[in-house]
């Protein structure tokens, strides 16, 4: 038998991120920007994808390893053909305590509007939602595609109605781009029910072009809505958790910052990925994972398909975050990591 392996530096798994789909609607620039996902960029192959089937056993192996909480990520997830179908076979798992899992997925939000009701339906318990700015031409100008912000608007709220909640809001901050959007946000989504959290830009993949330069740090961040909102800090809910959460004095509802930049977050890491194509990640910035999909394809049995991800989880060290500022800068360029989109958020 598996038990719920420990990796080298004492964590426990308990968080897989599926990434459903390589593609996406959308550029962002600190994602996919458009010079290198153009019109003729290789996204996978169908055949390439795992099947929902093959989804549904990797999440049951990882059930049995500690899993409880299940994302689906992207790329774009909604873009992903009948995404209602694997949510409601996620729906009907359940944990190694017996509870069903907590399931979320992270959109860009334009799909939502439509999809909220299906999603929901499904069994989806909550989405987490891109927005960037508040300013329409700023927010087409960061998703690249001149796609309309009353529109993610709309679908949020048409989200929060159907009960996909509570739902959480997130903005990567870049320097010189949406840094004066900041406290505006705030504003709108304080008391709104909706959690914003505020995401230092970070130097995931190579294609971004990321400098520490554009790095806006959460303590900055804090002073700015502190002087408008006064906000106090909030003891974590979980271990390992990515956001420090904050409070607004006034009763306002709460806001949170991923600093993965200024304040990593390694030491409590439990989560793992899983790519479009059945590889598993142990690290978002990692620069290799193991193929599941041929095990899949082999006709592995449910224990032995355990044990392989056991086995990796076991061998884990990742801790990039922390290793990154004694990183010299030319190492750090050269060294080879997956794109997001591809990996998932
Ligand atoms: P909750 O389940 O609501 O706590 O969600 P979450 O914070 O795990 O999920 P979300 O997808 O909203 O993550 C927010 C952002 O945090 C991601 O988009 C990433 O930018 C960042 N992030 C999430 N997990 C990791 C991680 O393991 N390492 C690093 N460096 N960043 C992460
Ligand atoms: N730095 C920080 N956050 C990023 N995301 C995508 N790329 C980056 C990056 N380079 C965020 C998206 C989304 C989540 C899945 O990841 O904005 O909220
Ligand atoms: Fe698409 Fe999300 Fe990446 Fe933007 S951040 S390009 S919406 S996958
Ligand atoms: Fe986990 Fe890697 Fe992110 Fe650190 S950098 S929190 S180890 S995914």
């Amino acid at each position: 038998s598996t038990g719920m392996p420990v990796d080298r530096l004492g964590r426990r798994l308990t968080d897989l991120r599926v990434s459903v789909t390589d593609r996406c609607n959308f550029r962002c620039v600190y994602c996919m920007p458009r010079e290198v996902f153009g019109r003729d960029y290789a996204f996978l192959p169908r055949d390439e994808l795992l099947t929902f089937e093959e989804i549904v056993r990797v999440v049951k192996a990882g059930i049995r390893l500690g899993v409880r909480k299940v994302r689906l990520t992207g790329g774009e997830p909604l873009l992903r053909k009948g995404i209602e179908e694997l949510i409601a076979m996620l729906a009907a798992l359940r944990t190694a305590s017996g509870e069903p899992l907590d399931l979320a997925l992270t959109t860009n939000g334009s799909a939502l509007a439509f999809k909220a009701q299906s999603l929901r339906d499904a069994g989806l318990n909550r989405v987490t939602v891109s927005v960037d700015s508040l300013d329409d031409a700023t927010f087409r100008r960061m998703n690249d595609v001149n796609f309309p912000l009353a529109k993610v608007l709309h679908g949020l709220r048409v989200a929060h109605d159907v009960g996909l909640g509570p739902i959480k809001v997130n903005m990567v901050v870049k320097r010189g781009q949406n840094d004066d959007d900041i406290v505006a946000m705030a504003e709108r989504f304080r008391g709104s029910g909706c959690v914003l959290r505020f995401i230092e830009f970070m130097d995931v993949g190579t294609t971004n072009g990321w400098r520490l330069d554009d790095v806006v740090p959460s303590r900055e961040i804090i002073e700015r809505i502190s002087a408008v909102h006064p906000i106090e800090p909030l003891a974590p809910t979980a271990p390992g958790e990515t956001a420090a959460r904050w409070r607004y004095v006034d009763g306002a509802g709460e806001i949170g910052v991923i600093s993965s930049v200024t304040q990593p977050f390694c030491a409590g890491c439990n989560r793992a990925r899983l790519s479009t194509e059945g590889r598993l990640y142990t690290c978002l910035f990692a620069d290799d994972g193991t193929d599941l999909r041929t095990l899949l394809r082999s006709g592995v049995a449910d224990d032995d398909l355990a044990s392989a991800m056991s086995g990796v989880w076991t061998r884990r060290d990742d801790r990039y975050s922390q290793l990154r500022s004694s990183l010299t800068p030319g190492i750090r360029e050269h060294r080879k990591k997956i794109e997001m989109s591809y990996i998932g958020g």
